[in-house]
């Protein structure tokens, strides 16, 4: 499981961005809180707002000791300067994001009733809009709802789940409120959609291949999968449509980027063949292997006393055969003569950049949540950075291709 927390995850994206965040009645609205904790990690300014219902289920206190910061409730006086404070707030907000929302507030938005400092918020704002609906199955499903969802969604706002599983009522269904993940996901994207990369198609591979040697078992790697997630999200928050191959199940995926999975190196070239006639970047993170059972047994191999040969083949070298009019990108993970060997496989494959990841580094390469990486061009450029965190090297990364890219 990719444990890497959301503020890892987001890099920089949510830096001193003003944030509001809107709740509503909803029994969801506890995990409100970790919303606003996350963000508030990930260093937003975060600024609650929340309706009379909501502050049934849990108190202003707690999302003001969380945020740090004021929360707008009814209970203030409409008269009072901090009524006024709201339109300020409007006005300073990068987003507005209000979670859980009811099917109640969600008819009001979609009716333009302004009769609460929520919704006075969200008609004066110019900020984007995003709601996450969380309510019984039924209610959700009722037409009155879904036509009030269209209409806000024709009005721009970016509607994010509910989610399928069990409710409130006991019952599972489609209700929930979306994960987590997912809301700071669409928050990050939202702020990053007229990015450096928007326009662009970027296509990242992610993991460890998995040859199968018989039904049971496989060669593999260590490769955790994170560098080419933490790319595919900082391609995403940048504006560009992307596409992640990935051999891995395990971590959370990201919304809002295509996700192919794969398992072989066979099966990823056939893949990464199919999408890359669309895409302006191919960023092969992927630890593709280099060789795989010759045969793979129809049964599981016994054991015997005699041991066990394997006899390899080549896979396919993605990166090095697959070409076209697209900026290409590889990773070399090395444990010795790092930027030598890194920089042959730059010319072999025909590379537009190279990023020589030393993997005996101590807590960088695989697995790690760090890395420490030079990134080389064909000009034998090299820029060595620190330890950083995956997200922030896959940031890095992709300054050198938005500026590869703007020159074409
Ligand atoms: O395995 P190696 O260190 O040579 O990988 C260098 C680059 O080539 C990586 O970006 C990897 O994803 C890619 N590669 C590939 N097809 C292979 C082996 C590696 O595209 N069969």
């Amino acid at each position: 499981m990719n444990t890497q927390s959301n503020w890892l995850r987001s890099g920089k994206m949510l830096s001193n961005k003003t944030i509001v965040l809107g709740v509503t009645g909803s029994i969801a609205a506890y995990k409100a809180v970790e919303i606003a904790s996350q963000l508030t990690q990930a260093g937003a300014i975060v600024s609650v707002i929340m309706t009379e219902a909501a502050t049934e289920f849990v108190t202003p206190l707690t999302f003001q000791a969380i945020t740090g910061r004021r929360v707008v409730t009814e209970m203030f006086d409409l008269t009072s300067e901090f009524s006024i404070e709201h339109v300020r707030l409007a006005e300073a907000a990068d987003i507005v994001i209000i979670a859980p929302i009811t099917a109640n507030v969600i008819a009001k938005l979609a009716a333009g009733i302004a009769d609460d400092m929520l919704c006075c918020t969200v008609l004066a704002t110019k900020a984007p809009v995003l709601i996450a609906p969380a309510m019984d199955a039924n209610m959700y499903d009722n037409p009155i709802t879904q036509d009030n969802l269209s209409k806000l969604k024709a009005r721009n706002f970016t509607i994010i789940g509910p989610a399928w599983g069990r409710l409130a009522s006991g019952q599972a269904g489609l209700g929930r409120l979306a994960d987590i993940n997912d809301i700071i996901g669409a928050i990050c994207q939202t702020l990053g959609k007229n990015g450096d990369l928007a326009g662009n198609h970027i296509v990242v591979t992610a993991g460890g291949t998995r040859e199968p040697v018989d039904p049971v078992r496989y060669i593999s790697n260590r490769s955790s999968g994170k560098m080419g997630y933490a790319l595919a999200e900082a391609a995403r928050d940048r504006g560009a449509k992307v596409s992640l191959i990935t051999t891995l199940a395990s971590l959370i995926e990201p919304i809002g980027v295509d996700i192919v999975n794969v398992n072989t190196a066979q099966e990823m070239y056939e893949a990464v063949r199919n999408v890359v006639p669309q895409a302006d970047a191919l960023v092969m993170a992927a630890a593709v292997a280099d060789y795989r059972p010759a045969s793979t047994a129809k049964d599981k191999i016994k054991k015997t006393d005699a041991g066990l040969t394997l006899k390899l083949e080549l896979t396919p070298d993605i990166l090095g055969s697959i070409k076209g009019d697209f900026i290409k990108v590889g990773f070399a993970a090395e444990s010795n003569s790092l930027i030598e060997n890194a920089k042959q496989k730059l010319q072999q494959k025909e590379l537009d950049l190279i990023v020589a990841n030393d993997i005996t580094a101590t807590d960088s390469g695989f697995g790690a949540d760090n890395d420490r990486v030079a990134i080389i061009d064909p000009e034998g450029n090299i820029e060595s950075l620190p330890l950083l965190p995956k997200r922030e090297v896959a940031d890095k990364v992709l300054d050198k291709v938005a500026e590869l890219l703007s020159g074409r």
